[in-house]
């Protein structure tokens, strides 16, 4: 079976990270984002067809120097085709019913159970549906019983027919391909609302979820990680810190601080005397001055934060020299 992974937007709501990162090899702790996916997947999947434009040579670089057990294969879109024309890009790679990911999704999705499920009911596709407070941000189903009878993408405040959203995973029969035309095309704004009538199903599933194509829902997946137990303490040096778990400390250089819960520092990465340090990660080398106080924030691979900062909430990236930040 084959396992696609839409993995060529932009990242813009994770920029400046994503100015020198694509959003797929991000690190949530010990692997890069896309391997979170690539690693849940079940072991009928021998090919995964990664759908490629933005910063495709960086995603390729990876590929060639790590194994991951399976084909990998990477098509490339000169200019972004959006979701539909991204899965109609790579038609020649699929066979039979294959599976079908947003790179940027984290779940505890049982993706055999879904499957089991798709092969029950026979439609053209199933989507796992994920219920939240808010949908707006998301496409947001109508049901009747298991089959999708609407499909709202990013309905305006107050207009969502419900709350149960797409979680971005899906299960699909090569039949799909027939009803995305050529070009630009969205899969949630122009193809799903066409195929309700072909069978569009929708799989729900318990335990948790996330986008982490946000710094919130980034920080939020690192968080569940920690929480299931993926931990790591293994600093370079610790002198006088104190650690607050759980978290994951990878030959980071910890100097009279106090960092926890909820950090990943990566190697190379330092936090200098009397600073602070929560929920947040330091990509490789990023370096925390004395003093300071910094929480919620993603700090990306060299970035330097001066003495006596206080942040909140902030991702930060060094950028030609400079340091490029977002609120
Ligand atoms: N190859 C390729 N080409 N991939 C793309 C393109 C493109 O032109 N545009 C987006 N992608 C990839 C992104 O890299 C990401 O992995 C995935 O498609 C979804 O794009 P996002 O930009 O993250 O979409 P979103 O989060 O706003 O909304 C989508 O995900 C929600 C769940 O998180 C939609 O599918 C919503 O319906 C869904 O609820
Ligand atoms: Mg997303």
């Amino acid at each position: 079976m084959k396992a696609l992974i839409l993995a060529g937007g932009m990242g813009t709501r994770l920029r400046p990270l994503t100015l020198s990162t694509p959003k797929p090899l991000l690190p949530l702790l010990d692997r890069p984002m896309v391997m979170h996916i690539i690693d849940s997947l079940p072991a009928e999947v021998d090919t995964v067809v990664l759908a490629v434009s933005y910063m495709k040579d960086l995603l390729e670089g990876y590929f060639l120097k790590h194994d991951c057990g399976r084909k990998v294969v990477l098509v490339n879109e000169e200019e972004p085709l959006g979701t539909g024309g991204a899965v109609r890009n790579v038609r020649q790679y699929l066979d039979g019913t294959f599976l079908c990911f947003n790179g940027d999704i984290i779940s505890l999705l049982d993706l055999n159970d879904m499957l089991a499920f798709h092969r029950r009911h026979g439609g053209i596709g199933t989507l796992a549906l994920w219920r939240v407070q808010d949908p707006s941000a998301f496409g947001v189903v109508g049901l009747e019983g298991a089959r999708i009878t609407v499909f709202q993408e990013k309905p305006a405040p107050g207009e969502a027919i419900s709350d149960l959203i797409n979680a971005g995973v899906y299960v699909f029969e090569p039949e799909l391909l027939e009803h995305i035309p050529p070009g630009v095309v969205s899969l949630e704004r122009q193809v799903f609302p066409n195929v309700l009538d072909r069978g569009l199903y929708g799989y729900r599933f318990d335990g948790h979820w996330v986008d982490c194509g946000t710094p919130a829902g980034y920080l939020e997946a690192q968080r569940a990680l920690l929480e299931r137990g993926r931990t790591k303490v293994a600093p370079a040096i610790v002198r006088g810190s104190e650690l607050i778990g759980p978290n994951y400390i990878d030959g980071a250089s910890l100097s009279g601080c106090r960092v926890g819960p909820f950090v990943c520092a990566l190697p190379g990465a330092s936090i200098g005397e009397g600073s602070t340090v929560e929920g947040s990660v330091l990509m490789e080398g990023a370096t925390i001055g004395r003093g300071c106080t910094v929480r919620a924030c993603l700090l990306g691979p060299g970035t330097v934060v001066k003495d006596g900062s206080a942040l909140q909430g902030r991702a930060l990236a060094p950028l030609r020299g400079r340091q490029a930040g977002l609120h």
